[in-house]
């Protein structure tokens, strides 16, 4: 694996890469209908890896008829669950023996650290495939309990064709999210890229292939949000869109759904989750590391990150101080070098947007403790410190609005009714975290804090057998687990009269 390779290493096998650049439709690479392509940068060195296809209406258009035909003959969703399963754990394997490339590829492509894509993103990727296939061949329908003249069966549907806009920090995981589920319960899927990384996306298309997904049932649109998205939000043949992004995305899809057919949407629409860590804490060099874990993984570009740190008075000083020496102990850099743990921000708009909130943190009356600046800009690439603000009051924009990278805003409290009002003041729900030993405060916490995701002595724990989702304007609907299920299923009843 890549990790145990030198930077030299893995750089030679960068260079050798050949990036599959088009959409994927009716089982073949196709460029777009109009022959545009986008630039694909890489947030590493601001180097242009490729030209992708820059896909409109009429390839959106192309891939629903496909996805359409493909839905109605059956060659999927009219499959045993059984049958499903064999090729969804073939795929699962062609992934795994791909590890390397696909690795390369989503650290190339937005600027993760090689090491969390070799050691989580495939391998979670892998896992979300195989857990979907290995489960739907063990779901059950329902029959109701009727009187003795009547049979009536509750079954689940496969929705039809479906729609996945997924964002650019986890490129292949956000995809597997829904691809797992939505393959497994016998939809026809397609995946618009975010355009920031479109690569892995795109290689999957043809794994999925060889591994005997037929035609028409795996595609892949690349190209921009108001283009291709839009195309997929307003189309009246798409049965239902499973998105993750911004909730700004989230509520105009939720428009365009109303605007078109009324199409099935599920959102996950990002967060400013609380880490509320209280005086009695068992353990606070724990609590720091996973609360400078919580903010610096993957360069703060996670839904769930833990971006407001919320300390009991007592102890702010004592743990800020370990959450700074954390920071600083992160091994930020080039994100092909294996030793580094913190990398580039997916590309130029989002650095920006970052910078001018740590611009405007300061403004606000925030006190800078640690980075607040570019890096590496001789690179070429697009890269920001470790950033810690302290004396941050929740009524400021940096402690309200989602910033999307590697700055975290510190607030205090004086007991556990203070910290819940401040975690839940906000217009996101989707994860909170609390450190302490009392597990009566941790149950009032767990209780009262609106958020789709509690952690209590960790921070991010969970794997797909648990679901994840938000309350609040950070979405509604679940990935992972069985109740992801839900998301790409009609319920049909058929109510029979025995005579
Ligand atoms: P975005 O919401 O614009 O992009 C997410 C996906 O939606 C991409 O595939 C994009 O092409 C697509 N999209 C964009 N406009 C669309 C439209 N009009 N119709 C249909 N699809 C559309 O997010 P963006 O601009 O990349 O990032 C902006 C902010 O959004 C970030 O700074 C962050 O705060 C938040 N975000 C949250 C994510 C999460 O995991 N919840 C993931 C990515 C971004
Ligand atoms: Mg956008």
């Amino acid at each position: 694996m890549s990790a145990a390779l030198s930077l030299d290493a893995i750089r030679n096998q960068a260079a050798g890469l050949n990036f599959r650049n088009q959409a994927f439709i009716g089982g073949r690479y196709v460029g777009a209908a109009d022959g545009r392509t986008f630039d694909c940068i890489s947030p590493v060195d601001g180097r242009v890896l490729t030209k992708i296809a820059r896909c409109g209406k009429e390839d959106v258009d192309r891939a629903v008829k496909a996805a359409r035909v493909a839905f109605d003959d059956g060659r999927w969703s009219g499959l045993a669950p059984a049958q499903r399963k064999r090729t969804m754990l073939r795929f699962a394997e062609r992934i795994e023996a791909n590890a390397t490339e696909l690795a390369l590829l989503e650290t190339l492509d937005m600027g993760k650290p090689i090491g969390d894509s070799t050691r989580i993103d495939v391998p979670a990727t892998v896992n979300v495939i195989r857990w979907y296939a290995e489960a739907i061949d063990k779901v059950y329908d329902e029959v109701a309990p009727t009187a003795g003249n009547v049979v009536a069966m509750i079954r689940r549907e496969p929705m039809g064709v479906v729609a996945a806009i997924v964002p650019w920090n986890f490129p292949m995981i956000m995809a597997a999210w829904k691809i797992g589920p939505a393959l497994a319960t016998g939809n026809s899927l397609i995946v618009k890229p975010a355009e920031q990384s479109s690569l892995t996306a795109i290689r999957l298309a043809e794994l999925a292939l060889e591994a005997g997904i037929p035609e028409g049932v795996f595609q892949v649109v690349p190209g921009f949000g108001p283009e291709a998205g839009e195309a997929l939000g307003r189309h009246m043949d798409v049965d239902g869109i499973a998105f993750t992004g911004s909730g700004e995305v989230g509520k105009l899809l939720l428009r365009m759904s109303g605007e078109s057919n009324m199409k099935r949407v599920a959102l996950e629409c990002g967060g400013k989750t609380p880490h509320i860590v209280l005086a009695d804490t068992h353990d606070l060099d724990a609590a720091a590391t996973a609360a400078a874990w919580g903010i610096f993984f993957n360069q703060g570009e996670v839904c769930n990150a833990g971006s407001r740190l919320l300390v009991e008075r007592s102890i702010k000083d004592q743990l800020l101080e370990k959450v700074i020496e954390v920071g600083r102990s992160m091994k930020f850099g080039d994100p092909l070098d294996p030793a580094t743990q913190m990398g580039a921000i997916v590309d130029q708009d989002q650095l920006e947007k970052v910078l001018s909130y740590i611009g405007l943190g300061s403004e606000e009356g925030a006190k800078l403790l640690l980075g607040g600046q570019r890096a590496r800009a001789d690179s070429g690439g697009f890269y920001i410190e470790p950033t810690i603000f302290d004396g941050v009051e929740n009524r400021m924009r940096i402690a309200q609005e989602e910033i999307f990278g590697p700055v975290l805003s510190v607030l205090t409290f004086d007991d556990l009714e203070e910290a819940v009002k401040i975690g839940n003041d906000t217009i996101y729900g989707l994860a909170a975290a609390i450190w302490t030993r009392d597990i009566n405060k941790a149950m009032t916490a767990a209780k009262k804090l609106r958020a789709g995701s509690v952690w209590v002595n960790c921070f991010d724990g969970g794997d797909i057998t648990t679901p994840f989702g938000g309350y609040k304007q950070s979405g509604f609907g679940r990935d992972k687990s069985l109740h992801a299920l839900d998301k790409y299923s009609e319920l049909k009843t058929i109510w029979i009269e025995l005579h």
